[in-house]
């Protein structure tokens, strides 16, 4: 026995920052047809997934839940698996870049590309969105704002997202000394990058331009991991995620079997065609530095998009799988992500075709096929299937022939991650097979006793061709192929690599009454349900405008940067407070601006804290540098900062651990 090829397939791993949708389902489905399907095809397979869950946005992410971030992550973590589990994802290891041994070999790959002068440090100054964690250059932004003099002050990046300007120290990674390897290894190696053209982009983009050297640390936030010798710096959030791909395989751990067999196999990516740049530069680069072979193969994928654009919870059109799976079954779903996104481009969803795709292609087609077969062979043959013969009607030849090329092209689509084709194919003979029962009219066969034999290899013609289809929507629709097979009383017994007509078993008995695998769907109602489910994951809207409110915003009286600059808002913590004798507004603070001495400040709020003792000790935001002024005969010194909201008011508390008299801007 030949020993099985390792293939090491490997999905993105995703931010946990919300919610995955349909976009991230599909990445992690298209890896999972091609981990069954190289499985079927006899290869040892290891299937990797998990979660990139370092980096600034995750910090943001859980600051706004009001949690800590491993907290966060942890919550999260467990709803991905869930998904995973719902979409019946057959991965072999789910990584979390929080897992110990992942974040130690972070660590130390980080020193060793330091120690032997791959990593530097320096300063960066520079564009940076935190959602996508990219760090631009002026020149890349897709939009830039100015202000009156002219000056860059703000901008877009490619993805839409908001950039801000980060200047701070940071290591750098030599990208630039390895840009002639890099494009010597794309030429010797065209296939590398799928679709093809875009390694040429690639290197029209961002290697002829000259290839910077990229900021691999950040200092401004602690959410990662912290680089030894300077713990100031967390590894930047991009390069602990890349290295997933060797670490889950046991790199730079005692047990790397794993690593040894897979990564010397056929090394497989699949990405979004938004981090290719990751992929195709940073990450070949990093192998270098490391002495380790490059990956084999890197398929970039497009996106799915609405009609109205990219999906986005405001606009109230982002598609959650656990509602399709949960109204239709797991298996129209991953049809569905399957078929229609084009190799290469974007593909848009559309709850019709969603719909249509259910009715026609599945309950239609093939549903329909099933039950006609089972159906006849249950009337003509009491349920057993007559062996296969060849050539025996006038049509055998044509629908065998259809079915040889359809199996070709079936692989060759397989193998190219071309699953729209590869379904086409499949298609094919489905309806060749369909229109073979048009074709030979077994109710008419089964009129006359001399065309038994006739009648006999039709049917088993039918049962052959289901079988093939069955074994080759495995990949794709398990509980399908499967139901197939059991209907047709085959067991769950697949082959793959030998699949034919001619290899039908003989003997087998089919189900007396077969139950249809897809039920008919009412397209209005159906299309109703999934825009109704989209619409209900728009954010409510919080908040009613009042009148004068929204007065304020048209009138609001724009400020230059220097005039808010010239207020100076400090922290202060309430050392007294007692009431004003003579007035029912007025309460007289003692506070610590940390000043040498503490200052006195009168405040008209003596209604909204009737119990006025309990904002001792409290810490406060104050003007520090108003004019002071006289109030009832007293002298007030600044101005205590407070927050209106309809009839009440609230002072601007700060947390207690912040010193007195931090400067707030
Ligand atoms: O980029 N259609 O994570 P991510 C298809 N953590 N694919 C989509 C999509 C859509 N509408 N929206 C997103 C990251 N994707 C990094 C990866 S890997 C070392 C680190 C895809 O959660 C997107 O193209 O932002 C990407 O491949 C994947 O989802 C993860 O995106
Ligand atoms: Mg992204």
């Amino acid at each position: 026995m030949t020993e099985k090829q390792p293939f090491y397939i490997t999905t993105p791993i995703y931010y946990p920052s919300g919610k995955l949708h349909i976009g991230s389902a599909y990445t992690t489905v298209a890896c999972d047809v091609l981990a069954r399907y190289k499985r079927l095809m006899g290869y040892d397979v290891f299937y990797l997934t998990g979660l990139d869950e370092h980096g600034q946005k995750i910090q943001q992410k859980a600051e706004e839940a009001g949690i800590t971030p491993q907290k966060y992550v942890d919550g999260m973590a467990e709803e991905v698996k869930e998904l995973w589990e719902l979409l019946d994802i057959s991965y072999d290891q789910f990584i979390r870049t929080t897992d110990d041994y992942h974040e130690k070999v972070v660590a130390d790959v980080f020193e060793r590309l330091l120690s032997q002068d791959d990593i530097y440090l320096g300063e960066y100054s520079g564009w940076y969105s935190v959602s996508d964690e990219e760090f631009f250059t002026e020149s890349q932004l897709e939009e830039v704002f100015r202000d009156e003099s002219g000056k860059v002050i703000g901008g877009i990046a490619p993805s839409g997202h908001e950039v801000e300007w980060v200047s701070e120290e940071s290591y750098f990674l030599r990208l630039g000394k390895y840009a002639d390897r890099l494009v010597e290894f794309f030429h010797a190696h065209p296939d590398f990058i799928q679709p093809d053209g875009r390694m040429n982009e690639i290197i029209k983009n961002f290697i002829e331009p000259g290839l910077e050297d990229l900021a691999v640390s950040r200092t401004s936030f602690t959410w990662g991991v912290k680089v030894p010798s300077n713990p100031k710096h967390v590894v930047y959030v991009w390069i602990d995620a890349l290295l997933n791909y060797a670490t889950a395989l046991g790199y730079g751990q005692d047990d790397h079997a794993n690593f040894d067999k897979f990564w010397n196999g056929t090394v497989f990516h699949m990405v979004g065609k938004d981090i290719l740049r990751f992929h195709s530069i940073y990450w070949p680069i990093m192998l270098m530095m490391l002495d380790l072979k490059l990956p084999e193969r890197l398929i970039a994928h497009g996106w799915f998009v609405m009609k109205d654009g990219k999906m986005s919870k405001s606009k109230g059109n982002v598609v959650y799988p656990e509602m399709l799976v949960e109204r239709f079954g797991l298996d129209p779903l991953r049809y569905y992500l399957m078929r229609s996104l084009p190799v290469g481009s974007d593909g848009t969803f559309t709850p019709e075709d969603y719909v249509g795709r259910i009715n026609y292609e599945l309950a239609n087609d093939l549903g329909n096929l099933l039950n006609r077969t089972v159906a006849m062979i249950n009337k003509y043959f009491e349920g057993e299937v007559p062996v296969y013969v060849e050539n025996v009607t006038n049509f055998d030849a044509d629908l065998a022939a259809v079915v040889a090329d359809s199996l070709a092209q079936y692989h060759k689509q397989m193998n190219a991650v071309d699953y729209p084709r590869a379904l086409e194919a499949v298609w094919n003979i489905i309806s060749r097979t369909n229109k073979y029962i048009d074709e030979t009219a077994p109710w008419v066969l089964a009129k006359d006793d001399t065309k038994i034999d006739d009648l006999a290899a039709v049917m088993a013609h039918l049962v052959a061709s289901l079988r093939v289809v069955a074994h080759l929507i495995q990949p794709f629709m398990m509980t399908t192929s499967n139901a197939i097979m059991e209907q047709l009383g085959l067991g769950a017994d697949f082959d793959l690599e030998n699949l034919d007509l001619a290899g039908l078993p003989t003997g087998i008995k089919v189900v007396t009454k077969g139950t249809p695998i897809f039920p008919r769907l009412d397209m209005d109602e159906e299309i109703a349900y999934i825009k109704e489910q989209m619409e209900s994951g728009k954010p409510a809207i919080k908040k009613e405008w009042k009148p004068e409110e929204v007065e304020l915003i048209l009138n609001r009286k724009e400020i230059k940067f220097d005039d808010f600059d010239k207020l100076e808002i400090r922290v202060a913590e309430v050392k007294e407070v007692s009431k004003v004798e003579g007035s029912d507004k007025l309460l007289q603070f003692r506070l610590d601006a940390g000043d040498t001495e503490d200052r006195q400040i009168l405040s008209g709020i003596a209604k909204f804290y009737p119990n006025e003792q309990e904002l001792v000790g409290r810490k406060v935001q104050i003007v520090a540098n108003l004019k002071p002024r006289k109030m009832m005969g007293r002298i007030s010194q600044g101005m205590i900062l407070s927050a209106e909201h309809g009839d009440q008011l609230t002072l601007l508390s700060v947390d207690p651990s912040v010193p007195n008299g931090s400067l707030i801007g």
